[in-house]
């Protein structure tokens, strides 16, 4: 090829390459990593690092989980047990930035600062921060203003993508509208990020009537053994029209069919909805061929997880904050600046 082709500057290893963009999200270390975790987030981060196009970052939000009362030894070691199970989950220090939000101390310096462009009102606003307030006896601060420590996490690394779910949404159009706040009032210091919703379809808990979640204690988590996993899906609901064996089903309808979705072939797929409408198969039979799907998912993931060990989870926890604090240092520096914090001294 002559140097004259256009072909030899996209080959150049020294010409400039355009940054990837990059993905951040979160994840709280409270309760345990569960099936709605896994089949609505943590296997579309993985399949994101899978791919490759992207610069991905994932954090383990503690500094979230301390605005609602907790104990400290307990947090500690949820922080641990969520590390280890992204991990196995296929969450790869290797190939992704993993770390723990209070280990870069820069996300709650930015939050502070952030603060002072947030309007008061809108934080009241966020459907969130009410339904977890309501009918408490104390409501910290922190609960109120979780949505501007969120923003700063993202900010931070000025991340463009950002996988969340639905109930997350409000948070991220603040966090957006505190860039345009920022960057009209400083200069144009962060980039709007946009929410990425994942594609599969929300699977509820065990009640199948709301989302599957810590707080509802409706969920099977991730890594039970084998025979409470089973024990738990056995028993979860299914479509309440179908009270006997041959009630016709609809498995549109069914809590069991959303997670057939997920972890099921198509040909299965289709096969279990016949056997359902046509009130062939009982929900149990339905849910053994559920349990066979998620068998093959899981099998390698319990795999994995057993053969980690704690030293080299921490190193590289270790690792992901020192290159996130990379970023976040840089991204400080700016900031300070065009706010006029500071002495300069330093
Ligand atoms: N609030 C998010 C949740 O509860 C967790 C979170 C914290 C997050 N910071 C984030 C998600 C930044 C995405 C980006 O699910």
């Amino acid at each position: 090829m002559s140097p004259e082709s256009p072909l030899a500057t996209t080959l150049d290893p020294d010409a400039p390459r355009k940054p990837k963009p990059r993905v951040f999200s979160g994840i709280q270390p409270t309760g345990e990593l569960h099936l709605g975790n896994w089949l609505g987030a943590v296997r579309t981060w993985r399949a994101q690092i899978e791919e490759g196009r992207d610069d991905t970052m994932f954090c383990v939000v503690d500094a979230h989980a301390i605005t609602v009362p907790y104990e400290a030894a307990e947090l500690r070691q949820k922080i641990d047990a969520f590390a280890i199970d992204l991990i196995a989950c296929g969450i790869d220090p290797e190939k992704t930035t993993l770390f723990v939000q209070s280990d870069v101390r820069e996300h709650t310096e930015l939050a502070w600062y952030l603060a002072g462009v947030t309007p008061y009102g809108e934080l009241g606003r966020m459907t969130q921060f009410k339904e977890k307030g309501e009918g408490k006896d104390f409501v910290s601060t922190g609960l109120f203003t979780y949505p501007v420590l969120m923003s700063a996490d993202i900010l931070l690394y000025k991340a463009t993508i950002v996988p969340v779910g639905e109930d997350q949404i409000q948070h991220l159009e603040l966090a957006r509208e505190t860039v345009r706040r920022f960057n009209h009032r400083f200069g144009p210091v962060f980039v709007e990020p946009q929410p990425r919703l994942s594609t599969t379809p929300r699977v509820m808990g065990l009640d199948g009537e709301s989302k599957m979640s810590k707080s509802k204690g409706n969920t099977i988590n991730l890594f039970e053994p084998k025979e409470e996993f089973w024990q738990k899906l056995r028993t979860a609901f299914t479509d309440p029209q179908r009270l006997t064996r041959t009630d016709p089903g609809r498995p549109e309808l069914c809590n069991i069919f959303t997670m057939h979705k997920a972890v099921s072939d198509a040909q299965t797929q289709s096969e279990v909805a016949e056997n359902c409408t046509g009130a062939k198969w009982g929900c149990v039979d339905c849910k053994k061929v559920l349990m066979e799907g998620f068998e093959r998912e899981l099998v390698p993931l319990r795999a994995k997880r057993e053969a980690l060990s704690m030293s080299h989870v921490r190193q590289a926890l270790g690792d992901g904050a020192e290159k996130a604090r990379r970023i976040a240092t840089e991204t400080m520096k700016e900031v300070r600046e065009v706010m006029g914090l500071g002495s300069l001294a330093t």
